[in-house]
């Protein structure tokens, strides 16, 4: 018996496929606007000098390799929460709120869905359209329905009013998923009296905010970032968060991350982190330690968070100037304007408006690589090459 010969192919992965794609691509002059990952001007995805002192340090502390427990490094789980919703947090004081450990930020937002599925049946989630595609399946994959709300209207511009209408017609109990900042894969993210509608909705109709977190510090600053975060955790009482160290720290492929819950007391917390834990242990049973030893260490020391501080500062910087830049080198072909919203965007990625049809020939005519919807990851690009960039989203606006 030939027990493989059914099983059909699926086709690759919408964001991750590219890096294959642009590998294999031998023309010199290609740009990758695919995966969201940061580039320096170098065209590198550096390791943070701050990881890797914070690397070294380990090397000559670290005493064992034991396995953490089932919540992760309880160092990270106290300082990451604190990142996220303030040092003087008065859900942490109050023993309302910690964080599990999980590998990366997908890690965390499966860990959430299969923790919704299990602990509030029949509850659905809506998620933003657009959103990151791995939403759509990795929340159906832990057996949830996902349905949507409208972000990003026809027009390529942030449909509040429209998100607005929808949750307020989004079944009591249901579960909301939220963008935190730099909304991947739009980049349009709400101004902040938009997250207290949204808040107002939320609450009026008793539904469970799932904030995924990924990009905290690549919008307007690490606690700018955190205001809506923070706005939803201090006003209701019960909130989940998913928080990536990818980005920040990047640490991509050391899967940095956690599912933060605040819960209305100290005595819930408990049972809803006991689930965690059990459910965590049928998932990747004990967590990653390395790159979560990293980031504790990182926070932990005044001179190294420093050191981190303003590298974070740095790449939100450059992303930002990247962002005006491109709008600039399109201005000579007339393309300025159409193109303006890339340069109010914030984080990573920006919602181009080019069709799947565009994006096609962007990567066939011009080695130019984003993912079909028309995003494409700004961190990624050459400055010196956004010249060509321009002329290439030029030649297929014709
Ligand atoms: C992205 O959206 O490109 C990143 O979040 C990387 C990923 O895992 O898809």
């Amino acid at each position: 018996m030939n027990h493989f010969a059914p099983i059909p192919r699926v086709p690759g992965d919408p964001i991750l496929g590219l890096i294959d794609a642009f590998r294999a691509d031998p023309n010199p002059a290609k740009l990758d606007l695919g995966v969201g990952v940061y580039k320096d001007a170098q065209g590198l995805t550096p390791i943070p000098r701050a990881v890797k002192l914070a690397e070294q340090h380990l090397v000559e502390h670290e005493t064992t390799k034991s396995y953490v427990g089932g919540h992760g490094d309880a160092l990270f789980a106290a300082r990451l929460s604190e990142l996220v919703l303030g040092s003087d947090s008065r859900l942490l004081a109050s023993q309302r709120a910690d964080a599990t450990q999980a590998p990366g930020g997908t890690g965390a937002l499966r860990l959430a869905g299969e923790f919704i599925a299990r602990c509030l049946p029949g509850r659905s989630i809506w998620v933003s359209d657009p959103t990151w595609p791995i939403h759509e399946t990795l929340f159906a994959a832990a057996g949830l329905k996902v349905n949507h709300y409208p972000y990003v209207g026809a027009d390529n511009h942030l449909d509040v009013d429209g998100m607005l209408a929808a949750l307020n017609h989004v079944p009591h109990g249901d579960v909301v998923l939220l963008h935190a900042c730099c909304h991947n894969p739009s980049g349009f993210d709400l101004a902040y009296n938009d997250w207290q509608k949204v808040l107002e909705v939320v609450r009026r109709r008793e539904l469970l905010p799932l904030i995924d977190f990924a990009y905290q510090g690549f919008g307007d600053g690490l606690e700018e970032d955190a205001r809506a975060a923070r706005l939803f955790a201090e006003s209701l009482p019960e909130v989940l968060i998913t928080s990536s160290c990818s980005k920040n720290f990047g640490l991509y492929r050391d899967r940095v991350g956690a599912l933060i819950v605040s819960a209305a007391n100290a005595e819930q917390l408990g049972n809803v982190r006991s689930q965690l834990a059990s459910i965590a242990r049928n998932l990747w049973s004990t967590p990653p330690a390395h790159g979560a030893e990293v980031v504790a260490t990182i926070l932990g020391d005044r001179d190294l968070k420093q050191v981190w501080l303003d590298e974070v500062t740095a790449m939100r910087t450059r992303i930002a100037s990247l962002r005006l830049g491109l709008v600039e080198a399109l201005r000579p072909h007339g393309l300025a304007e159409r193109f303006a919203h890339i340069a109010i965007q914030r984080g990573m990625f920006s919602y181009t408006g080019l069709t799947p049809e565009q994006v096609r020939r962007l990567r066939e005519e011009h080695s130019v690589y984003m993912v079909g919807s028309g995003r494409a990851n700004i961190a990624g690009i050459d400055a010196t090459r956004l010249g060509d960039l321009a002329r290439a989203i030029a030649a297929v606006c014709e």
